[in-house]
């Protein structure tokens, strides 16, 4: 019997897709339209080719540098398919790719998946980094990335979901044991908005809980559920296989 591989986390249960059905329920929803408007599917047969593509692709003897590694993302308690997490090669860098359903939106659960793949991709597979293309216009997915720790690099203008259109490039750098946070910041002087939700994450990473603002050190609201989000994003990370 074949073994499907599968991952845990606190509450979802990660998998190669299956659900065909589902899988064209949630390509059809007005976010998933906007956001992925590659990937809608036409009709029942359409998506299951979609899953065969899928399955076929996620072989664990080879890389997210040439196969794409797609999880299904089931909602432990209810064992209901509610979206897709993935890995696939992006020109010579390998992406993150995410949605969920509008239903079981903002309970935390694209953060949940999106950190527990990331960090079995990085360690699996020795890449050096994962990549994360928003458009500029999504903030749902780019507070999603800065959640799990990536670090906003450059916006350009790219072909993506089939358009050319202006993207927001992040990055999430797989950490060497002896590496200290430091080395996942941005540069001095590139602001991007959000610097102080970065500096917050890695002060978090750092053991410690402020941020600073115009030179002082506060300790706001926005610094304490930032770093609670990194503390998820970490226990998500230490609780799976
Ligand atoms: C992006 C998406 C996956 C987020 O899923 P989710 O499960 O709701 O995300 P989470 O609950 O983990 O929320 C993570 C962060 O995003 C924020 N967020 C979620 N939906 C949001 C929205 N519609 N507008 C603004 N922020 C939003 C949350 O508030 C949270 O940020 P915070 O902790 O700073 O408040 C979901 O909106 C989606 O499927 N969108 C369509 C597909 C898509 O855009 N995929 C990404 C392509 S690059």
């Amino acid at each position: 019997m074949r073994t499907v591989f599968r991952i845990e986390t606190p509450s979802l249960v990660l998998r190669p897709q299956g659900d065909t059905q589902r899988m064209l329920e949630m390509s059809r929803e007005d976010c998933a339209r906007q956001w992925l408007p590659s990937q809608i599917y036409r009709d029942e047969r359409h998506a299951a080719t979609a899953v065969a593509y899928l399955i076929g692709q996620f072989n664990l003897d080879a890389s997210p540098t040439t196969n794409a590694f797609v999880f299904g993302v089931e909602e432990k308690v209810t064992g209901r398919l509610i979206g897709h997490v993935g890995l696939s090669p992006l020109f010579d860098t390998v992406e993150v790719g995410f949605g969920i359903a509008t239903s079981e939106q903002r309970k935390g659960y694209a953060t949940e998946g999106v950190a527990r793949v990331c960090a079995w991709g990085l360690e699996r597979f020795s890449i050096p980094a994962i990549v994360g293309v928003t458009d500029k216009q999504n903030v749902a997915s780019q507070r999603v990335l800065i959640r799990c720790g990536f670090i906003r690099k450059e916006e350009k203008m790219m072909r993506f979901q089939g358009v050319d259109r202006p993207v927001v490039v992040f990055e999430l750098r797989r950490k060497e044991p002896n590496q200290s946070a430091a080395a996942n910041r941005r540069p001095a002087g590139q602001s991007d908005g959000s610097d102080n939700l970065s500096a917050t994450l890695a002060a978090a990473e750092d053991g410690q809980t402020k941020t600073q603002n115009g030179g002082q050190t506060v300790l706001g609201n926005s610094g304490d559920r930032d770093a609670r989000a990194r503390g998820r994003f970490q226990r998500v990370v230490n609780a799976c296989p």
